[in-house]
């Protein structure tokens, strides 16, 4: 397949951010999903209806003009979150999901859940509006290695949410390991799970072997080979479980390369682009539409979007940086190289 037409994506996870980070990418994510799910860990962190919906104005003010992209809004769940608040968010035309950050976890996750078991009167609210839960998926416990820190928290903290709420609908957030496909797989159709692009593409050698390479530091980090292949399987195997998610996550390029960088990779300039790829290292582009524009909404209960992109077998060469603001940059994944695809709107 060198040139065919799928509908148009949905981002199920993406970073939007603030300010001069959020027009520097909005567009991005606009130009080739019809909507996304816009994570709250902004600063101060996204905690209520009311901010979710200055926020949601603010997205939409920083879209290009006549754009139809629409903001899928989410709360941030905190230690304060009351039963109430998440009553009046499963009532909310605007919001669609709810973020379980163990705090510590990841980037501007301090806000988040220091004890996930602690909180089952919110689980139990959720359960009953059918308001999905988005769960990043790693404990934070000094003692559990970065690379065993998602399949710990599956035995630690999912499966038994899962046996107290079974059915709480859940998404298991950027998963990254054999253990998170077959976690998601062994439950029932309220569980499900997104994949990032460059989950499907690289393994941790990306980022370590020949030096640190900041910009595919993200979290949860890039794992062994095997899991990727356990990923690609997955992403693949035609099950509704599995969509799209980026997991696209601006920093600067100035905290990216730094003694301590952030975690984060910049996808969103090419998302579909970087999917496709994926998917045709192993023969399976004619499973791509349903990964990006199917999958999710069914999830969701939405319809798909009726937009058309046309994907080209065409080479196209990644920006090296994209402007923020006035003085800095942020880097895209694969900056000065090759994408073997092209993503376009049919108009
Ligand atoms: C995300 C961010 O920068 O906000 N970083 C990341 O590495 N994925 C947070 C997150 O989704 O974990
Ligand atoms: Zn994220």
């Amino acid at each position: 397949m060198n040139e065919w037409v799928i509908r148009q994506p949905d981002d199920w996870h993406v970073h939007l951010r603030d300010g001069v980070m959020m027009a520097a990418v909005v567009p991005f994510t606009a130009r080739q999903c019809g909507r996304a799910i816009v994570m709250p860990n902004l600063v101060p962190p996204v905690t209520t209806v009311a901010q979710a919906a200055s926020y949601r104005e603010r997205i939409l003010q920083a879209l290009p003009e006549a754009s139809q992209f629409e903001p899928l809004m989410t709360l941030y769940l905190t230690e304060q979150t009351t039963v109430a608040e998440l009553a009046a968010a499963a009532q909310s035309p605007f919001i669609y999901a709810v973020k379980l950050y163990p705090a510590g976890a990841t980037t501007n996750s301090d806000r988040g859940v220091r004890d996930p078991l602690s909180i089952d009167p919110l689980l139990a609210e959720l359960e009953r509006s059918g308001l999905p839960l988005l769960v990043h998926g790693e404990v934070v416990d000094g003692a559990v290695d970065i690379f065993d820190r998602e399949a710990q928290f599956i035995e630690r903290v999912l499966k038994p949410i899962m046996e107290r709420f079974p059915r709480l609908k859940l998404v298991m957030e950027h998963i990254t390991t054999q253990n998170a496909v077959d976690f998601v797989l062994s439950q029932p159709d309220n569980v499900g799970a997104t994949i990032t692009a460059h989950h499907l593409l690289y393994n941790r050698n990306a980022l370590l072997v020949g030096g640190v390479h900041p910009h595919y530091y993200c979290l949860p980090v890039l794992k062994r080979e095997s899991h990727r292949q356990a990923l690609l399987s997955a992403a693949t195997s035609g099950s509704f479980k599995f969509f799209m998610g980026t997991d696209s996550a601006p920093h600067t390029q100035a905290n990216k390369e730094s003694a301590c960088g952030c975690a984060g990779a910049f996808t969103a300039y090419a998302a579909l682009e970087l999917y496709a790829e994926a998917f045709d290292q192993v023969g399976q582009l004619a499973r791509l539409e349903a990964f990006t524009s199917l999958n999710g909404p069914r999830f969701y209960g939405l319809a798909p979007n009726e937009a058309r992109i046309k994907l080209t077998r065409a080479a196209q060469t990644v920006p090296e940086f994209i402007p923020v603001g006035d003085s800095e940059r942020l880097i895209p994944l694969r900056a000065g190289e090759t994408l073997a695809w092209q993503a376009q709107r049919v108009e």
